[in-house]
């Protein structure tokens, strides 16, 4: 996940491969409270990890259900209808709607003495059309706070059920589906009969639930939006196992992608055509634009067909949340696309309408909007800008804009607050990136290098943090190889230059965050050692090594950008990197930052030897034949003798900002 202030998405330029998309979050919710509801054990599978579900997860398991958690695997050991819970419970909701309605409705049907609250902004969402509806038969259901909304307190009910139950669906169709699931408990005598009074709004979240009503036992028998009836006797039974399909809104940004740029396809695994999901009907859309896709159970593959993309006027208020993904896919049509009935979209994360046409026209786009409609014309070729683009906290605005990134002008987009997409898909650019290829040469490296204890890891992992960049430690490969060398029994000379080469070539090395792992063995310490330092020199100055390195070195050149430190990133590796930058701190600085490191961990050691021993080693660094320590030409001189960290780190960034085109 990027946590960066922005993200700078180079210029990309196809895309392929296969991805796995996050599991939907009303389907996940609906399914850990329909399998609590059931006797026995469920076992559900690719369920999404996020706050609204872990918030259901602890109530489930506050409740007595037992709950078990593997990764994005869950197995629930159900209640079986009962009352499990004596004792009075609080239960936590933080500001997960889809937990707090459904086990209201569920918890108030089974009774006891439950308290349930939120965080604030929990206690400001409506509930008191599911309450009324909840007292009408006769559950036990007081506001703890203000009238209409949570805190709750729940106690035992005296169930007596009016036929019909009435309920209104025009705030919220999470109110219709907290009682279907909480109802079927309660039908042993009688079928009870749901009536929605008002114009039911999201159906297609009913249909999901009505769906996995069908999969856990409950038939449901609608008559139109109207009515709603379940039959006497309806009893919850597992369905063993239960697989919860990728969120369609967030398949909605692949399918685009297979779309603009794919030739072999991108298999979107997790959600297939016939998903549960009302957004899956995106695909018609982006079908009618020119896509190629087909599917299988569970699957999607998409690949470019028509192009450019046809131009559409659609009505959208099928796919509100998806239809974002066709304003950007417009850019690319052979004319305007007109996207209708998108009101809703004023009302969302942000004004989504304004928010699109902004950030279109950034790109240089024209774009006519209305109170409920947006136009946005193709974008040639030739037109195309640089932006910086706003994301106002709207995950879908920012994964939406990074389709930017295939235009023909092959500019690049910035993105700023990329870490909004966290609140769906954390992981969105990470998978974006493991399958698009960049345009050739155009993945951004900012090279550091400088003479030892110049600061200069510090220096570049730092920045790589800052820009959401890749850090290549190239020191660290010289002297895993010196490491890898030492333990095949090889002394470090000319005499074992080629078998040190072919250890170098086949590193079993693995880098994971700060850890790095030499054949299932982290080594993160052993490799910094003086001894380890010592071995890295030697095995730096043969030339077979340094040539071995190279493949390995140029693989850390990945989207969305690499910064590189070592003596030649600039010069040997990366020549084309558009910014290089030399630190030149003076002797007796970097002695003494040296030995306050070495102090800190409890060597002795005198500053007057360390001195000595860094210039005689600046001599030898330079003046050595393989590799010596010279700045690139083209490097831009840092003196960070009295610079702090944070003041080095910012005099880099406005270097590379200044060559920025945004
Ligand atoms: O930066 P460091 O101390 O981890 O580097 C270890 C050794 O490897 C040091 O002697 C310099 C050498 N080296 C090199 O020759 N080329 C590089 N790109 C990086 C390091």
């Amino acid at each position: 996940m990027y946590a960066t202030a922005f993200l700078d998405v180079p210029p990309l330029d196809h895309a392929n491969g296969p991805v796995t998309l996050p599991g939907s979050k009303s389907i996940s919710n609906r399914v850990l409270l329909l399998s609590a509801l059931c006797a026995g054990t469920t076992h559900i599978h690719d369920l999404l990890d996020s706050d609204d579900t872990r918030v259901m997860l602890q109530a489930l398991r506050q409740l007595g259900c037992g709950v078990d958690v593997q990764g994005t695997s869950v197995s629930v050991k159900g209640l079986g209808g009962r009352t499990a819970h004596q004792d009075p419970l609080t239960l936590f909701m933080g500001n997960a709607g889809t937990a707090m309605r459904p086990l209201t409705a569920a918890l108030a049907v089974l009774g006891g003495d439950y308290t349930l609250q939120g965080v604030p902004r929990m206690h400001e969402r409506p509930i008191g059309d599911l309450v009324d509806g909840l007292r009408q038969m006769g559950c036990q259901v007081e506001y703890l706070g203000v009238d209409g909304y949570p805190p709750l307190r729940i106690g035992q009910p005296t169930l007596n059920i009016p036929h019909p139950i009435q309920v209104r669906g025009d705030v919220s169709s999470q109110f219709l589906t907290a009682l279907l699931m909480a109802l079927p408990l309660a039908t042993a005598q009688q079928a009870i009969t749901i009536e929605v009074v008002g114009e039911l709004i999201s159906k297609p979240y009913i249909d999901i639930t009505l769906n996995l009503l069908a999969r856990y036992g409950i038939e449901v028998q609608r008559e139109g939006w109207e009515r709603f009836t379940l039959p006497q006797g309806s009893q919850y039974r597992s369905p063993g196992e239960i697989h919860v399909e990728a969120d369609a809104s967030s398949a909605s940004y692949f399918i685009a992608l297979g779309a603009l740029a794919s030739e072999r396809g991108i298999r979107i695994h997790g959600v297939g055509a016939d998903s549960i999901q009302g957004d899956i009907r995106f695909m018609d859309a982006a079908q009618a634009m020119g896509a190629q896709i087909t599917s299988g159970p569970n699957w999607l593959e998409v690949r470019r067909g028509a192009w450019p993309l046809k131009s559409i006027d659609l009505d959208c208020n099928h796919i509100p949340d998806a239809a974002m993904t066709l304003a950007v896919m417009a850019l690319y049509a052979n004319g305007p696309t007109t996207l209708r009935n998108i009101g809703s979209w004023r009302v969302k994360e942000t004004d989504r309408i304004t928010a699109m046409a902004i950030e279109c026209r950034k790109l240089g786009a024209t774009v006519d909007e209305g109170q409920d409609w947006i136009r946005v014309h193709p974008l040639p070729a030739g037109q195309w800008r640089a932006a910086r683009l706003h994301t106002y906290d709207d995950h879908r605005v920012a994964m939406c804009f990074s389709l930017a990134a295939f235009n023909p002008d092959a500019v690049p987009v910035r993105l700023e607050d990329p870490g909004c997409v966290a609140k769906t898909f954390p992981d969105y650019f990470e998978t974006l990136f493991s399958v698009t290829t960049p345009r050739p040469g155009r993945v951004p490296v900012l090279c550091i290098d400088g003479p030892t204890a110049s600061g200069k890891g510090t220096l570049a992992s730092r920045l790589a943090q800052a820009l959401g960049y890749h850090y290549l430690d190239s020191g660290a490969l010289y002297r895993l190889t010196g490491l890898a060398a030492v333990q095949a029994g090889l002394t470090l000379d000319t005499a074992n230059e080629n078998r040190i080469a072919d250890l170098a070539r086949t590193l079993p090395v693995r880098f994971d965050g700060e850890q790095i792992w030499l054949d299932q063995v982290d080594v993160s310490e052993a490799i910094r050692t003086e001894e380890a330092g010592m071995n890295a020199s030697q095995v730096s100055a043969l030339p077979a090594v340094r040539a071995a390195l190279v493949e390995l070195q140029h693989s850390f050149c990945r989207l969305p950008g690499l910064v590189a430190d070592g003596r030649d990133m600039g010069t040997v590796i990366f020549p084309q990197a558009p910014l290089k930058v030399f630190l030149t701190a003076g002797a007796a600085e970097r002695a003494e930052r040296r030995h306050k490191q070495l102090i800190s961990k409890g060597f002795s050691v005198k500053l007057e030897d360390l001195r000595a021993d860094l210039e005689a080693r600046d001599a030898r660094d330079r003046n050595r034949s393989v590799a010596p320590l010279v700045p690139a030409q083209d490097a831009l001189m840092l003196d960070n003798s009295s610079l702090s960290i944070e003041a080095s780190v910012e005099q880099v960034l406005s270097w590379w900002q200044g060559r920025q085109p945004f």
